[in-house]
């Protein structure tokens, strides 16, 4: 099987503006995944052609990128998935709303800022049990923000916004998720100023459910319903069930 990727590129030191490139594989296989594709590419045809990549396993969130137009984790997009017959063309271009470094890569500073802007980690101030066991909690307040652990920060959700897209200043569908695991995890005690931060002008209610970062997302965490539960606990006044003290110790 033949693939040509045509790719986004730019070379801020040598290129006024972004160009396609073109880059013809042969002997390809259908369960090729598209980053294996870029590696032949950077290997065997341009060794300048830049882009990030880590795990090569989907955990790492290190190579999202706008795969045939849409947001995806190159080392999980299989070549089979993206055409069909003996010559597929793949196009392959950096994700939207942050600015390219070079080529496929782009700046995730302006992401993990909004990240950090939501207090990304558990807060509370009381002693921990005396035995030296760790704080209890039930499976069912667990379970309340299961899916939002399960984010790899690769930004395909934020960087498929139009409202992110539109104003960069906006949270981002990333930063409510961050948020929603520990607004919804009953042994946290910063809910309020959490919640405070999400009812900003640029927090949740940026957010005009378009249900992008939900499709985008490479974990299938249900982004847009978790941005739902943060307006409504912000409509509220909380998270409604199991307020931060309330969990067992
Ligand atoms: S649902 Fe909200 S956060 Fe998600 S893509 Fe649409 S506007 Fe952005
Ligand atoms: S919510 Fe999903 S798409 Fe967004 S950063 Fe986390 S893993 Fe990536
Ligand atoms: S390289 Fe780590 S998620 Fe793709």
């Amino acid at each position: 099987m033949r693939v040509t990727l045509r790719i986004r590129r730019f070379n801020p030191e040598t290129d006024r503006k972004p160009y396609w490139g073109e880059y013809t594989l042969d002997n390809c296989e259908p369960n090729d995944r598209v980053l294996e594709l870029l590696h032949r590419v950077k290997w065997e045809q341009d060794g300048t052609l830049a882009f990030r990549r880590s795990c090569a396993h989907g955990i790492c969130g290190s190579d999202a990128m706008r795969i045939n137009g849409v947001n995806r984790l190159a080392c999980k997009e299989l070549v089979m998935r993206l055409g069909e017959g003996d010559h597929i063309k793949i196009q392959v271009e950096p994700i939207l709303g942050l600015p390219v470094i070079k080529d496929l890569v782009v700046d995730m500073e302006p992401f993990f800022a909004h990240f950090r802007q939501v207090m990304p980690y558990l807060v509370n101030d009381s002693p921990p049990p005396a035995d030296g066991r760790e704080r209890l909690q039930s499976p069912e307040a667990r379970a309340l923000y299961d899916d939002t652990t399960k984010c790899i920060l690769c930004a395909c959700c934020t960087a498929a916004c139009p409202s992110f897209w539109a104003n960069g200043d906006y949270v981002g569908p990333q930063a409510i998720v961050q948020a929603h695991r520990f607004i919804f995890d009953d042994r946290d005690q910063a809910t309020d100023e959490r919640l405070k931060i999400m009812a900003d002008p640029d927090g949740v209610w940026r957010c005009r459910t378009i249900f992008n970062c939900t499709s985008a997302c490479p974990r299938g965490i249900e982004v847009t319903r978790a941005i739902g539960e943060v307006k409504l606990a912000i409509l509220r006044g909380g998270r409604g069930v199991g307020q931060a003290g309330e969990a067992k110790s």
